[in-house]
């Protein structure tokens, strides 16, 4: 179904793995496109209720956009593009199911742009991230000027994105720009475990989670009046039942 990623649903989590090792999952625009239509598809698909997006092999989570791919591109086909780029890391980040990125390797340029487009990021021990377009003569392109800032700040963004300079994981947790590391055996067990638990709560509940948090971001948007619709409109729906059932009596609730 797929020509550059792999798809597999288990325990109701769906891992997307970027398939292209050899070029240590340099994204291509066919494997965005891959991506973008995989997390699309999950957000309809009721067998899925979390997603893992990592990369295959040990080596690299994703060493950025396929520079082979773009190095003819004139200045309409770089807006292009980057615009596309936009709307798929967009897609991932308004997921209405929580998507972790699994970051096994090189996370760099378009690849740290990927997983900072995730709700949450998960390194193993050997990962580095970078944003070395400045290398190369262009900015990043896949949001990551903006997704940077929102993680580490401005002053470290800064530095980072004018330097060029690749982090290690634990200096990437230091800087808050992962939520975890662990040795490389345990990246995807860990990240099974933290969907196994949030597959447990109201799925209605975190989607709108997820909406509030985007929206403190989103300059048309104001966050707190989204958490207010979102509180009201939860007060009508089934989990809201169920959920506050459960606890009165004294039960696990089910959604
Ligand atoms: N685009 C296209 N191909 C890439 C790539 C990218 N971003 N990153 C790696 N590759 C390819 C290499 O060209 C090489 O292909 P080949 O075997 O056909 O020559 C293969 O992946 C292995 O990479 P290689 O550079 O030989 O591995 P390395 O261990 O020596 O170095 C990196 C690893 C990550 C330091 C190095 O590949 C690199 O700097 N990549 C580009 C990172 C970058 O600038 N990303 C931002 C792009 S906007």
């Amino acid at each position: 179904m797929y020509n550059n990623i792999l798809t597999v649903t288990e325990h109701h989590i769906q891992t997307i793995t970027i398939n292209r090792e050899s070029k240590l999952n340099a994204l291509n625009i066919e494997t965005l496109q891959e991506i973008k239509q995989a997390v699309s598809a999950a957000q309809n698909d009721t067998e899925v209720k979390g997603i893992i997006i990592t990369g295959s092999g040990s080596k690299a989570f994703a060493a950025g956009a396929d520079i082979s791919e773009f190095v003819n591109f004139n200045e309409e086909q770089g807006r292009k593009m980057s615009a596309d780029g936009h709307a798929v890391m967009n897609t991932i980040e308004q997921s209405s199911k929580p998507v972790i990125a699994a970051v096994n390797g090189f996370a760099l340029g378009g690849g740290c742009e990927l997983a900072m487009a995730c709700h949450l990021r998960i390194a193993s021990e050997n990962a580095k991230f970078g944003q070395p377009e400045v290398n190369l003569g262009v900015p990043p392109g896949y949001g990551g000027t903006q997704r940077l800032i929102q993680l580490v700040g401005k002053g470290k963004a800064m530095e980072l994105l004018l330097s060029a300079d690749a982090i290690s994981a634990n200096e990437a947790l230091e800087y808050r720009l992962v939520n975890d590391v662990v040795p490389i055996e345990d990246l995807l067990p860990r990240c099974f475990e933290i969907l196994n638990k949030l597959k447990t709560k109201s799925p209605m509940a975190i989607a709108k989670v997820i909406r509030c948090v985007n929206d403190h971001f989103d300059h048309s948007k104001n966050g707190f009046e989204t958490e207010i619709n979102e509180f009201g409109h939860a007060f009508g729906t089934n989990d809201f039942k169920e959920g506050t059932d459960a606890f009165l009596n004294k039960r696990k609730p089910n959604f």
